[in-house]
């Protein structure tokens, strides 16, 4: 009677095969930073556990006659939630790397009879706005998903008016920063944790430049705004 059994050499091809499978997978799923897909957009619409309303008001604190940024809307989830708390004298600016997800915002704005919302087709890393042009910036599970995110805070720093909000929120998804990172990343770029929600899966957390921390309280927790 015969038998057959795998043999080794087989087996070693075998693993070595998944092995390299799973790497790659692995690599692409973490280190992929194409934009969201428009196709899943659907997806966008379910409200993230951490990241309500609720939560972004009581983080990004919105006032009527403000002007906000919005970078990375998608379509829309927060940003029709924000633009009418700003009144028709504040503005939401929308920013975005696809002309799909703006005009997806757009045509939501419109069917709800929304006119403060000026989209904007750009760039994170480069803003197409002139300095300390805004009272509050935010960008709800972008962040993570823009290759080089130091560069888009560095430009929160500069196009926030002095005293201005910087509002970060993101959640345990494969783009998703760790608050740790975020912290860090924040500090070097010279802006200073002033509140934060929930945990690191899944926060909100809310920045100020330098420049107003040291006008109006201690720099507890931020080394570089020390310097
Ligand atoms: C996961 S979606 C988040 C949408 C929305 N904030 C939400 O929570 O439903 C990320 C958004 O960031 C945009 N985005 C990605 N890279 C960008 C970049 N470099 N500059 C501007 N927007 C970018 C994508 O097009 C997409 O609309």
């Amino acid at each position: 009677m015969t038998h057959t059994v795998p043999t080794r050499p087989g087996l070693r091809w075998a693993l070595a095969a998944g092995t390299v499978g799973a790497v790659a997978a692995g690599a692409w799923w973490f280190g992929d930073k194409a934009p969201y897909p428009y196709a899943q957009r659907r997806l966008l619409d379910l409200q993230l556990p951490g990241l309500t309303p609720a939560g972004l008001n009581a983080v990004l604190r919105p006032g009527p006659g403000e002007r906000i940024l919005e970078i990375g809307p998608g379509t829309g989830l927060q940003s029709l939630h924000i633009a009418p708390q700003l009144g028709p004298d504040g503005r939401l600016d929308v920013l975005d790397i696809q002309p799909e997800m703006l005009d997806h915002v757009m045509r939501r704005a419109e069917r709800k009879g929304l006119t403060n919302i000026t989209p904007t087709l750009s760039d994170a890393r480069e803003l197409p706005f002139p300095d300390g042009a805004f009272d509050a910036m935010y960008l709800v599970t972008a962040l993570g998903e823009i290759p080089e995110p130091e560069r888009v805070l560095t430009e929160a720093v500069r196009v926030l008016a002095p005293d201005g909000r910087l509002v970060v929120g993101e959640f345990f998804d494969r783009h998703w920063i760790p608050f740790g990172t975020l912290h860090r990343l924040a500090d070097a770029s010279g802006l200073h944790l002033a509140a934060r929600r929930g945990s690191t899966l899944a926060y909100l957390a809310r920045f100020r430049p330098c420049s107003a921390v040291a006008r109006t309280g201690p720099l507890r927790f931020t080394p570089g705004c020390r310097a």
